[in-house]
């Protein structure tokens, strides 16, 4: 059985993963199996950029081959921020309610409503060589924040084509169409075929 290593700390994300890597013959392994606690710096410009980061360090420990991902939002009337900044915007605000209010505010206030998720998968396999597996979701600013399930932006981002929110879908919904599923069924077909 091939090994993996998948370089998150973040347990609902570790769950997600799993669930998806049980069908296949792969062993999936986290950083707390390999008892890593050290993550480098997030310093890329781009998602990209993250996502390679971190691959290449999981690799550069462990000669496992390793991948990552990085994930944002980019919004129009923010002049496409705060994408790689995302969660730290998020944790500027003094609540989440805040932060949407802030962005709903400049979505208007512009007359730009686009918006978009992204995610970066990167595959470190050998030395330095990686592949990247992108994802993105697009849709629009909502008027207001509604919903109660996911996370982060969710409940501000309306999918193109779609009069609800990703907070007012389920997961099984949300999972269907995210930025996240689109980049992990890339590197699921690359690694199965
Ligand atoms: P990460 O790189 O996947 O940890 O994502 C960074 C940040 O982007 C998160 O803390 C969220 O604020 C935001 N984000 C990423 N993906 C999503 C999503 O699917 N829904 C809502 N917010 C997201």
């Amino acid at each position: 059985m091939r090994q993996l290593l998948f370089f998150s700390n973040n347990k609902n994300k570790i769950i997600e993963i799993n669930k998806i890597f049980n069908k296949f013959n792969l062993e999936l392994l986290s950083l707390s199996d390999l008892n890593i606690i050290e993550e480098p710096e997030e310093s890329g410009q781009t998602f990209e950029e993250n996502a390679k980061i971190k691959s290449d360090f999981g690799f550069n420990k462990t000669g496992i081959p390793c991948f990552a991902d990085d994930s944002g939002i980019c919004i129009e009337s923010l002049n496409w921020k705060p994408g790689v900044f995302s969660k730290r915007f998020l944790n500027k605000f003094k609540s989440n309610e805040a932060c949407f209010d802030s962005i709903i505010k400049s979505t208007e206030k512009n007359n730009k409503k686009n918006a978009y998720f992204k995610t970066s998968i990167s595959l470190t396999v050998k030395d330095n060589q990686n592949l990247i597996f992108n994802g993105k979701i697009e849709g629009k600013i909502s008027k207001q924040a509604k919903g109660k399930f996911g996370f982060g932006y969710d409940p501000v981002f309306i999918p193109k084509n779609y009069n609800k929110t990703l907070a007012e879908l389920s997961t099984k919904e949300k999972n269907e169409i995210s930025h996240r599923s689109i980049a992990v069924t890339k590197l699921i077909n690359f690694l199965t075929n």
